[in-house]
C-alpha cells in the first residue's frame, strides 16, 4: 500500500487528505473510494494516459485509491498527481516521497503535463500550519506558493521533472521558493504609481473632498450628478488614495482571488487594493456568489478594496437588495444544501447615479425632461435601506469650461493620499484595542465613549437633529463622518464646522424622500 499526502479545499476551508493506493491481484479495475466528485472520478482516465505517455505503466491489477478521511467530500482535479504518483509506488516503478511532512497537488494533462489549479496559496498556509513542510506543486503556481514562509515549495512543469527529482533531487532550475518577502510599497518611489491620478480631474473640488473624506474613515459614498460630470472618472481613481494593504491584508485578499482562479498570472499575492465594478446587468448570484461550491462574487472580490456600482438605479432591485447583509456583517454567509459558506466582504462601497433618468434634474443650463414619475420611479428603485448604509452623498455639478481648460495645477492622489493616511493613524490609535480601524466601521453603541464632542458641536448637533430630522442611523453617520473631517483636520474634538459639513452630506433635494 501507497500513502500519499495532499489537501482538498471547500471555500475557504481546508483540509489534509490521505491518498492511499492498494493493488490486488484479480480482474484489473480502479476503485476510487471516499466521497469523490465527477473530476476526481475522472482523474484515473488522465493519470492512465500521463503514465502511458511517459513511459510507466499502468498497473493491469485490482486498484483500490481510498481518499481518506472517507466522509469528507473529495472535489478537483488536483488530486491527479498524488494519484499518480500512489499508483507509481504501489507498483514499485518509483522510490517513495520520503517524509510524512511532504505534501502534493496537481493536475495532470494527458501527455505528462502539470496543470496549476485554485487555491494554492490556502491550501499551502493550512498545511504549514498543521506542520507540513513540503510541497510539490505545478509550476505554474509557483508564484503564488513562494510566499508561504517555513515551507519549501517546489514547482514541477510535468510528471517526467517530478519523477527525475524524486529519483535524482534535481530541482529544475528555478522551481524552488520560500517565504519570498511581501513587496513594501513604503520602498517604491511614490505610492501612488500605477493609479490614475485624481489629478486628471479638474475642478470638482466638493467631489474630491468628499471623496477624501470617505477614504479617510471607510465610508460608503454616493455620487449624483448630470452626466459626464466625472463620477465614474472620480471613482476609478479612489483605489490611489487608499493605505496600502498591509501583508495581513493581502493575504486575506489573495485567498479569494486563488480560489476563484482569478489571480492576475504575473502576480503571486495581491498587493494593490482591489477596484471592483461590476456591470449594471450584473445578476444577485453573480454579486454574491454562485454555484453548487459557491465561488465569492464580486463583493467579496472588494474585500478590503472598493466595490462600485456605477449607474445604480440601473441595477436589478434583487441584487441590490441582497448588498445589505454585507454592508452590515463584512461578510457572506451563502447556504448550500450541504452546509454554508462564509466569505469576508469589508468593502467600501461606492456608486454613482444620474438625478433621474434623462440626466440633467437640477441641472442649471440643461432642463431635465422626465416627468414627476419618472423621477420618482427611478428614486424608487434604490431602496431606503441600502441609502441608509451610504454614509456620504456628493452632489456633483456639472463640470464648468474654466476648470476643464485650466492648466493650472489640480488637486493629485499623492496629496489626498498622504492626509489619508494620516487621518488613519489617528484612527488606528484610537481603535487600537478593537477589531477595526476606521471611523465608518465604528458599532454605534461605541460612539459615546469614544468621540469627544466640542460643547458647541453638541448644541449644533442637538438642533439639527429637529431640524434635519435625523433618524437614529443619521445622527450616527453624522456623527462619524464629523470624526473623520476632524480626523483630517488632526482635531482632537468634533466641532461645530466639522459637523456642518458632515450634515451636507445627508441631505440632497436630487433625491425624492
Ligand atoms: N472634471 C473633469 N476633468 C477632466 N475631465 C473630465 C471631467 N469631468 C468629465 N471629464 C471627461 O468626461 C468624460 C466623462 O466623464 P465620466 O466620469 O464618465 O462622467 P459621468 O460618470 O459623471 O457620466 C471623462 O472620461 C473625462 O474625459
Ligand atoms: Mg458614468
Amino acid at each position: 500500500m501507497q500513502k500519499i499526502q495532499s489537501c482538498c479545499i471547500e471555500g475557504l476551508e481546508v483540509y489534509p487528505i490521505n491518498v492511499e493506493v492498494d493493488m490486488d491481484t484479480g480482474l484489473p479495475m480502479v476503485m476510487i473510494v471516499g466521497l469523490p466528485n465527477t473530476a476526481v472520478k475522472e482523474s484515473k482516465d488522465r493519470v492512465r494516459s500521463a503514465l502511458k505517455n511517459n513511459g510507466y505503466d499502468f498497473p493491469l491489477k485490482r486498484i483500490t485509491i481510498n481518499l481518506s478521511p472517507a466522509y469528507t467530500r473529495k472535489d478537483g482535479t488536483h488530486l491527479d498527481l498524488p494519484i499518480a504518483l500512489g499508483l507509481l509506488g504501489a507498483s514499485g516503478q518509483i522510490p517513495d516521497l520520503g517524509g510524512e511532512d511532504t505534501l502534493c497537488f496537481g493536475e495532470l494533462s494527458l501527455d505528462g503535463k502539470i496543470n496549476g489549479v485554485r487555491g494554492v496559496l490556502p491550501m499551502l498556509l493550512k498545511m504549514r500550519e498543521l506542520g507540513y513542510r513540503r510541497a510539490l506543486i505545478p509550476a505554474e503556481n509557483l508564484k503564488e506558493g513562494r510566499y508561504v514562509e517555513g515551507m519549501e515549495v517546489l514547482g514541477f512543469k510535468s510528471l517526467k521533472s517530478l519523477l527525475g527529482f524524486l529519483a535524482k533531487g534535481e530541482i529544475p532550475d528555478g522551481m524552488t521558493g520560500a517565504g519570498k518577502k511581501f513587496p513594501d510599497r513604503k520602498s517604491s518611489k511614490s505610492p501612488v504609481e500605477n493609479f490614475l491620478d485624481f489629478r486628471d480631474l479638474k475642478g470638482q473640488e466638493g467631489l474630491k473632498r468628499g471623496i477624501e473624506i470617505a477614504a479617510s474613515g471607510a465610508h460608503n459614498i454616493l455620487f449624483i450628478g448630470p452626466p459626464g460630470s466625472g463620477k465614474s472618472m472620480a471613482a476609478k481613481r479612489l483605489p490611489s488614495i487608499l493605505p496600502p494593504l498591509s501583508y495581513q491584508e493581502s493575504i486575506e485578499v489573495t485567498k479569494l482571488y486563488s480560489i476563484s482562479g482569478k489571480l492576475p498570472s504575473e502576480e503571486g499575492l495581491i498587493t494593490k487594493r482591489p477596484f471592483r465594478s461590476p456591470h449594471s446587468s450584473s445578476t444577485a448570484a453573480s454579486l454574491s456568489g454562485g454555484g453548487l461550491i459557491p465561488m465569492p462574487g464580486e463583493i467579496s472580490l472588494a474585500h478590503h478594496g472598493i466595490l462600485f456600482l456605477d449607474e445604480l438605479p440601473e441595477f436589478d432591485k434583487g441584487a441590490l437588495e441582497l448588498l445589505r447583509q454585507p454592508l452590515e456583517d463584512r461578510e457572506i454567509t451563502l447556504s448550500r444544501s450541504h452546509r454554508s459558506f462564509t466569505y469576508p466582504s469589508n468593502f467600501l462601497f461606492a456608486a454613482a447615479m444620474n438625478p433621474c433618468p434623462c440626466g440633467y434634474y437640477g441641472d442649471p443650463v440643461k432642463s431635465c425632461s422626465c416627468s414627476a414619475r419618472d423621477i420618482q420611479r427611478y428614486h424608487h428603485k434604490i431602496s431606503g435601506p441600502l441609502l441608509d448604509r451610504i454614509d456620504i452623498i456628493v452632489e456633483v455639478p456639472r463640470g464648468e469650461y474654466k476648470h476643464l481648460n485650466s492648466r493650472s495645477p489640480s488637486l493629485d492622489s499623492n496629496t489626498m493620499a498622504k492626509r489619508v493616511l494620516g487621518a488613519r493613524k489617528i484612527q488606528e490609535a484610537r481603535y487600537k484595542e478593537y477589531a477595526f480601524s476606521a471611523n465608518g466601521l465604528l458599532p454605534d453603541h461605541l460612539q459615546n465613549p469614544l468621540f469627544a464632542l466640542s460643547r458647541e458641536g453638541e448644541g449644533l448637533l442637538a438642533r439639527a437633529f429637529d431640524q434635519f430630522q435625523l433618524t437614529a442611523r443619521g445622527y450616527h453617520k453624522v456623527l462619524k463622518v464629523s470624526r473623520s473631517i476632524a480626523d483630517l483636520e488632526g482635531s482632537p474634538d468634533i466641532k461645530a464646522p466639522h459637523i456642518l459639513e458632515a450634515l451636507q452630506y445627508r441631505q440632497t433635494h436630487l433625491l425624492s424622500p
